[in-house]
Formats: C-alpha cells, structure tokens, sequence
C-alpha cells in the first residue's frame, strides 16, 4: 500500500507558520496583512472555494475580505473595482476567483492586478518570472504541491516527473516549478492530444494529474512506486450521499494505491495546500510590500 500524503497535515503546519508571520507582521506594522477576494456570479464550487479562503485567511490573522458581484457585474466595473484595490495601500492581496462570467476577458482582468499584489501568480509577469526561475509569486496549487513533496520527502532531482493537464493555474506553472534548479525533474506535460499517455505516464517517478476526468489514471498507468499527486476535484453523482454526490480525483484511489509509493487522497491532498500558499503568498506580498 502506498504512503497516505496527508495535506491536511501539510496544510496546517504552512497555515501554523503563517499565522505566527502575520501576527509578527502586524505587530511591526500596526496592521494584518490583508487579502482581498472577489467573486463575480455565483458558481456553487467557486463560492465555497472562496468561503473557505476567507475563513482560512481570517483564522491565520489576516485581514480577509469577500467582495460578491452579481453574475451579470461588467468587465469595466470589475476592472474599476481592480484599480481601486490597486491603489489601496492597505490590500496586500487580490483574488479574483475564475472561472469569470462569458462577458468579462480573463486575460484582461488578470493582467490589471499589481504584480505586486497578485497572490494567485497569475499575472504574466509574474509567469514570466516563474518561468525565468526568478524570485516570485507563485501560483497556489502547484506551489502548494512543491511543498507536499518537499516536507514528504520525495526526491525529485533527476525525477522523471509527468504533468497530465496543460492550464494556465496548475500544468503550465507546475511543469515550470518542476523544472526550476532545486527540484530538478525531468518533465513531461501530457494533455487530451497526446498520443499513448499510459505509455508516457508509466514513466513517471513523479505523476501529476490535473484534467479534471474523473478517475481517469488507473491502475496501469502507473509505475510501482511513483508518488502520485491528485489535483482533480470532480463532482460525481452519488444518490447515497444527502448532497446526491460524492468527489473523486482525476486518480482511481484504491487501485493506484496498490501500486504508487506515495499517493494524496481527495479531498484532503491537493486542495488545503492550495489555500495554505495562498495564504503565504499574502503574507509575502505584505512583507515584500512594506520592505
Ligand atoms: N479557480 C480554480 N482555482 C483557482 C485559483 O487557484 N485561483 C483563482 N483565482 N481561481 C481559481
């Protein structure tokens, strides 16, 4: 049976460190570091993953705020509610919640966030500089995976490592972090048009899944003792859950844990690293902001 990576765990030694930054930062500077996340509509997982951020955020001393936008809230408006947290010296952080309504540009929102003030990494200048392997603000979840392989123990110098997804929030950054000195993987990305991907992901030493389908690395795709890394948060219906569904990872849990070395489960592998670095990014952007 593989390792259990226990994010949860992971998680609550990043937020423990965090809150004693934050109360050390408030203690210099007569204020909490502050975050600031916006959510325009009301897609049911986005308003609890923006929930949970908030309570996150509040519970490790930051200043955390949640500004709710209706569905229809304009690209201008949204925009202008950008600039104005741009220009507050009081916000250390902004997050502003994807996926956005048809009628507003991503891009174009992305790219109106401070640099400086980007916890979510997103900004291409700060892709730039991930790319680069320049000092940054990295983007959560892949940081957040970083982190659960750094404090596991896995080695990954010289590691095969094998991104299954191509996204601008985890493949993209994740195959660029894995890449950079210090970690050292050889890296893969594979994506819906790679041709034979179980031969491809048989190699890995190091599996990140992130397509969002349901249990789609199995068993046999698996080289014994990789560790594995579960990214997908995928709704499956289930009529003996009150809610009338379950979730389940882009892994087969039970099977690959036949085989992997390491494994994190869903829910708590993947997801609480991501809101424990960005909680940490918004402690980094307050200090790099007051220095
Ligand atoms: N939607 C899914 N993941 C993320 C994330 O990490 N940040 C933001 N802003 N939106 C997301």
């Amino acid at each position: 049976m593989a390792h259990l990576i226990d994010g949860t765990a992971v998680a609550a030694a990043v937020r423990a460190e965090v809150a004693e930054g934050a109360a050390a930062f408030a203690a210099a500077h007569g204020r909490r570091p502050a975050l600031r996340v916006v959510l325009v509509g009301e897609n049911p997982a986005s308003q609890s993953y923006v929930r949970a951020k908030a309570r996150a955020a509040g519970q490790a001393g930051i200043d955390a705020e949640t500004l709710l936008r209706p569905a229809d809230f304009s690209q201008a408006d949204l925009l202008a509610l950008i600039a104005d947290l741009n220009a507050d010296p009081a916000v250390d952080g902004i997050l502003v919640q994807l996926p956005l309504p048809e009628h507003v540009d991503e891009a174009a929102v992305t790219r109106a966030i401070d640099p400086d003030k980007d916890v979510d990494g997103f900004h291409p200048e700060n892709v730039g500089r991930l790319v680069l392997g320049e000092d940054t603000l990295e983007p959560c979840t892949p940081a957040g995976i970083v982190e659960l392989l750094r404090r596991t123990g896995v080695e990954t110098t010289g590691a095969h490592a094998v991104v299954l997804g191509r996204s601008n929030i985890v493949g993209k950054p994740m195959a660029s972090l894995l890449l950079r000195r210090g970690l050292d993987c050889t890296v893969t990305v594979c994506h819906s048009r790679t041709r034979d991907v179980d031969a491809i992901t048989r190699q890995a030493d190091i599996l990140v899944a992130a397509i969002g389908r349901a249990e789609f690395v199995t068993a046999d795709m698996v080289k014994p003792g990789a560790t594995v890394i579960d990214v997908g948060i995928n709704r499956v219906e289930d009529e003996s859950r009150e809610r009338g569904y379950r979730l389940v990872g882009d892994i087969d849990f039970d099977a690959v844990s036949e085989v992997a070395g390491a494994i994190t489960p869903v829910p708590g592998g993947v997801g609480p690293m991501t809101i424990a670095m960005l909680l940490a990014n918004t402690l980094r952007a307050a200090e790099r902001r007051a220095t």
